[in-house]
């Protein structure tokens, strides 16, 4: 598989500004030339796939496509176990039009009504896909439970109301940087890294 270096330039196929953020802070130590979908002025492809590896690779496949360029997309979400998974890649779409985060957490809490279990996880399918068509993803997730009512104004989406496991705060009362010492983006990125910044001979 191709490797990246500091001089390449890399597409951050999303056009959610949240993640955005996050992805840039990750890769910002490797030196490459980050530019986002938005930026380039790339469409957003519709979401069709069934699950999230589906969904990564239809986003880092348009825009590496319509770029030219190494593009890297993130899919990701909340599964709640009593819901059995849901929202998970339909995590956004609860937000609604306005991609509003408090409807969608209230829809949350509205279906576990009269379920005892809280249990949730955050998962994250990261897809870096060439031009040429070469490709790889990988995952990460962070495990933890759900609180109500929401806490805390850090990070973005869902992340007011989980609580990763071990913790007595929820994401949105974290500083950005503990939150990525666990969460499940930077856990898909621990995965990507060797594979696509590291050292061919090495
Ligand atoms: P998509 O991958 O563009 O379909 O959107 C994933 C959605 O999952 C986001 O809009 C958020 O609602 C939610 N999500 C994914 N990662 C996180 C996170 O780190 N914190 C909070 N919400 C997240």
């Amino acid at each position: 598989m191709p490797r990246l270096g500091p001089k390449d330039r890399l597409v951050i196929a999303t056009h959610n500004p949240g993640k955005l953020r996050e992805i840039a802070e990750l890769i910002a130590p490797f030196g490459v030339e980050a530019v986002s979908a938005g930026e380039l002025g790339l469409p957003e492809p519709e979401e069709t796939g069934s699950d999230f590896v589906e969904n990564a690779v239809l986003k880092a496949r348009a825009a590496a496509e319509a770029a030219g360029l190494p593009a890297l997309a993130d899919d990701s979400g909340l599964e709640v176990a009593a819901l059995e998974g849901a929202p998970g890649i339909y995590s956004a779409r609860w937000a609604g039009p306005g991609r509003d985060f408090r409807i969608a957490m209230e829809r949350v809490e509205r279906e576990l009504t009269g379920k005892g279990d809280r249990r949730a996880a955050f998962v994250c399918v990261l897809c870096l896909y060439w031009p040429g068509g070469e490709m790889a993803t990988f995952e990460g997730r962070c495990t933890g439970d759900l609180v109500w009512p929401p806490r805390g104004d850090q990070g973005f989406g869902y992340d007011p109301i989980f609580r990763p496991e071990g913790y007595g705060v929820t994401f949105g009362e974290m500083a950005p940087a503990e939150k990525h010492r666990i969460d499940h983006r930077s856990r898909a990125f621990a995965e990507l890294v060797p594979a696509v910044f590291g050292d061919p001979d090495g």
